[in-house]
Order: structure tokens, then sequence, then C-alpha cells
């Protein structure tokens, strides 16, 4: 049976609090960020945009890809790859993992 070092990793969220293919806003200890669920995978990234000032959490979630709500700026969720103009710069990704229903994000 899989376990989770709970030193390492804390839980955050059960994996139905967070609606799949749609961006959510969550805290993980006192960063904000942006959860996703796709296809019962869950991603976390910083929940604001490189460019400007805009919420990740606001925009619009295709397949892996968050669209930015502001200039529709894209990222990759999983890597937090910049994608497209006017991005200059990756987003944060924070690791996550699942376990028996629940959402762990790593301790920071
Ligand atoms: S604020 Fe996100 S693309 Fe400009």
């Amino acid at each position: 049976m899989e376990r989770i070092d709970e030193d390492q990793w804390e839980m955050i969220a059960e994996v139905d609090d967070i609606p799949e293919g749609e961006p959510y806003q969550w805290m993980i200890g006192d960063d904000e960020v942006a959860l996703y669920r796709v296809d019962g995978e869950i991603y976390a990234t910083d929940n604001w945009c490189t460019h400007a000032d805009a919420r990740l959490s606001n925009g619009c979630l295709k397949g892996h890809e968050v669209e930015c709500p502001l200039h529709s700026g894209r990222f990759d969720i999983r890597t937090g790859k910049a994608l497209c103009e006017p991005l200059t710069e990756d987003v944060k990704t924070y690791p996550v993992r699942v376990l028996d229903g629940c959402v762990y994000a790593k301790k920071i």
C-alpha cells in the first residue's frame, strides 16, 4: 500500500474539491496557487500570471493549457512553460500527489 511521508507532504484538499476542467484558486502554505484537475490528475501552478496582474484561476483551461484571462497568454500546467506571446516567463509549478482521494502538496 502506498504511503505518504507527512513530514514532507501536506494534505491540502480532496480531489472532489477541485472541479474537472476549470482552474481553482487555493493556497499552499502562504502561496496562492491555481489547482487544475485534468482526467483525474491534479496540477498546481502559481496563481498569478507572469506577464501582469491576473489570476490564472480566472482563466480558461483547455486540456493541459491554461489561458490567462487578461491577454490570453497560455501556460502548460504540467511544466509551467509559457507557450505564446505576450508571455516571456514561465510560471512556477508545485509538486502535488494524489492518494486515496486526497491532494498533497510538497511542504515549502
Ligand atoms: S496578464 Fe496574463 S497574459 Fe497578460
